[in-house]
C-alpha cells in the first residue's frame, strides 16, 4: 500500500467497461493527483463519470483534444469549466487564435494544456503528415505559440521536457505521457518513451500513464515503483 498521495500522477483511465472504470476511480483516484478522461469514457458515460472521478478527491484531467474554430473551442472549454475539471487539452497546432480563444474562457479556473505532437508519431509518421523537420522542433514551435496565447501548460513527449524547461522556463506545466518502465522493451503505440524517473528529472512537471499501470498483473507494486521513483527526484 502506498502511503503518499503521488500528486505528480495522473491515470489514464482508459476502458470501454463501466466497471473497470469504477473500479479505477476508486483505486487511483485517493492515490494520485489527477485522474484522466477521454473520449472513449466521457462519449459512453458522459458527465457522471466525470464527476464519480472527481468524487474521489483526485483533479480531473479532461484529454479530449479540442481541435476547432476558435469560437467553438471556447465554448467547449467553457462547458469544461462547469464541470469542474481540473486540466483540459487543445491542440497546439490548432493555430494562435483557437489557443487565445481557449485559454481566455479558461481563465484562472482551468489549465488549458496544449497537445504538441503526439506521442505515437515518430519520424516518418510526420513525413507522411508533410510536416518537416524534426518532431523536437515542431514540439519545441507548437509549445512556444501555446505558451504565448496563454496556455498554462503542454503536453509533449519525455524526450522534449529538457528542452522546453530550458527554453520555455519554469512556468509552464510539462506534462508527459509516453512513460514506460522498460523503455527497451515493446511500449504499446507510444514512439518517444521515457522511465518515470527519468521524465521528472527532465522536469515534467505530470507525468500520464496508463496501461503500465491499468494493465498491471500487480498495480500496487507499479504504485510503489511510482513513489520511488517520485521520492527520488
Ligand atoms: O497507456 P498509456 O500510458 O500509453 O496512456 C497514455 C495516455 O496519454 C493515453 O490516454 C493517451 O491518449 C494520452 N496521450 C498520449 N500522447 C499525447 C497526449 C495524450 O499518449 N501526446
Amino acid at each position: 500500500m502506498t502511503e503518499t498521495k503521488l500528486e505528480r500522477i495522473a491515470v489514464a483511465l482508459d476502458t470501454d467497461d463501466r466497471d473497470t472504470y469504477s473500479r479505477w476511480c476508486g483505486l487511483f483516484g485517493p492515490r494520485v493527483g489527477v485522474l484522466k478522461v477521454g473520449p472513449r469514457v466521457v462519449l459512453r458515460w458522459g458527465r457522471d463519470a466525470v464527476r464519480e472521478a472527481a468524487a474521489t478527491g483526485a483533479d480531473v484531467f479532461l484529454d479530449m483534444k479540442f481541435h476547432d474554430i476558435p469560437s467553438t473551442v471556447a465554448g467547449a472549454v467553457g462547458a469544461a469549466k462547469e464541470l469542474g475539471v481540473t486540466y483540459l487539452t487543445v491542440h497546439a497546432g490548432g493555430g494562435r487564435r483557437m489557443l487565445e480563444a481557449a485559454a481566455e474562457e479558461a481563465g484562472d479556473d482551468v489549465r488549458v494544456l496544449g497537445i504538441t505532437v503526439l506521442t505515437h508519431l515518430g519520424a516518418e509518421d510526420l513525413q507522411d503528415l508533410d510536416l518537416p523537420g524534426a518532431a523536437g522542433d515542431r514540439v519545441l514551435s507548437w509549445a512556444g505559440s501555446a505558451k504565448a496565447a496563454g496556455c498554462a501548460g503542454v503536453v509533449c513527449s519525455p524526450l522534449e521536457l529538457a528542452t522546453l524547461r530550458a527554453r520555455l522556463g519554469p512556468e509552464l506545466l510539462l506534462v508527459s505521457p509516453g512513460i514506460r518502465f522498460d523503455t527497451s522493451a515493446a511500449a504499446d503505440d507510444q514512439r518517444r518513451v521515457a522511465s518515470p524517473s527519468a521524465a521528472l528529472r527532465a522536469g515534467a512537471d505530470l507525468l500520464v500513464i496508463g496501461r503500465p499501470l491499468t494493465r498491471a498483473a500487480d498495480p500496487e507494486a507499479v504504485l510503489a515503483a511510482l513513489a520511488e521513483a517520485c521520492a527520488q527526484v
